[in-house]
């Protein structure tokens, strides 16, 4: 393996479940080393069952999964101990406190020295907030206090990858306010994250890197600017003489042009064919009176509309 291997990759990564359902189909993707990465679809999408291939937990109908390059689940039990994971639904015994759920995580681990296990509890504690919590019974934890219990396990060990199943499911907003910081963290020391997620905004404030699924198919790869510049921006101008600013912003190449009563709108070229700025001044020459000027960065939420032709909150 070679330092330039990227932390996953996957090709063609296709996972039929029996009863004929195609939950992921021809996946390939790409997870740079060092990448915040962000698995963004829908419920339904695939994006669990695409993190179990990943991590050996069920076999690949067709293809191919390598993480840190070694070909899942064949080198799983050389591969695993590098990767720090948090799949769906983090059972812990209810009838032990989270400090011992996270000793007995520790103890499944073959490598670990029992001699530093304390210590290494109390770090992954302390790492996702749970310090104050850690000695009462797991049954008494809420689904968010449960779901830093799963990452505080992930984060036993110095780990490579993190691959992290939809982190902030069942958090308040507080509570993934520090799982994103956690995230970030994780990231500046070196670690690759893969999460999961849903959620659009949260993956547009944390991650480097986005993969949109729909219905098992990856729609697009890239990092979040690439992908949220990939779509155009938007004009607004509001003027006295919309008659003439429509002329002349047509004349610059702006199209899907409307009014509204003195607000002319439209969508912008691309960023390298046109300077807004000599828009304006076009607009100015012409003898447009300006009262405002502005444009509109697109977010990623306007990327996926504009992909998949629909707003992403699509439940499942
Ligand atoms: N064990 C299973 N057996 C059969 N179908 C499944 C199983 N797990 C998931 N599915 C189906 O596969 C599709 C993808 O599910 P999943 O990977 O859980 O998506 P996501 O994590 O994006 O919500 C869904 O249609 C789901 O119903
Ligand atoms: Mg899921």
């Amino acid at each position: 393996m070679t330092a330039e291997e990227p932390a996953i990759a996957t090709q063609a990564l296709t996972k039929r479940y029996r009863g004929g359902r195609l939950a992921v189909d021809r996946l390939d993707l790409l997870v740079p080393r060092g990448s915040v990465f962000g698995f963004l679809g829908p419920n339904g999408s695939g994006k669990t069952t695409t993190i179990r291939m990943l991590m050996g937990l069920i076999e690949p109908t067709s293809g191919v999964a390598r993480v840190l390059g070694e070909e899942m689940p064949r080198s799983g039990r050389r591969v695993l101990s590098r990767v720090g994971a948090l799949i769906e639904g983090p059972a812990p015994y209810g009838f032990l406190s989270g400090r011992d759920n996270l000793a007995r995580y520790d103890a499944a681990d073959p490598t670990a020295d029992p001699r530093t296990r304390a210590a290494r509890v109390a770090a992954a504690l302390d790492r996702v907030g749970l310090t104050a919590a850690a000695g009462k019974k797991a049954r008494a934890y809420s689904l968010g206090m449960k779901q830093r219990l799963g990452l505080a396990a992930a984060l036993l060990r110095p780990r490579e990858l993190l691959v992290l199943d939809e982190p902030t499911n069942g958090l308040d907003p507080q509570g993934m306010r520090e799982i994103r910081a956690l995230v970030r963290d994780l990231a500046a020391g070196g670690t690759t994250v893969f999460l999961s997620s849903h959620l659009l905004d949260e993956i547009e404030q944390v991650c480097t890197h986005v993969a949109v699924m729909a219905q098992g198919r990856l729609l697009v790869q890239g990092t979040v600017t690439e992908l949220a510049s990939s779509v155009r921006a938007r004009l607004g101008v509001t003027t006295p003489d919309t008659a003439d600013a429509v002329r002349i912003l047509k004349e610059h190449g702006v199209t899907d042009l409307a009014v509204r009563d003195d607000r002319v709108s439209g969508e912008l070229p691309p960023a390298a064919l046109v300077d807004p700025a000599d828009l304006n001044a076009a607009l100015v020459r012409a003898g447009v009176r300006v009262r405002a000027f502005g444009t509109e960065r697109a977010s990623l939420e306007d990327a996926f509309v504009a992909l998949t032709g629909e707003g992403f909150d699509v439940a499942g």
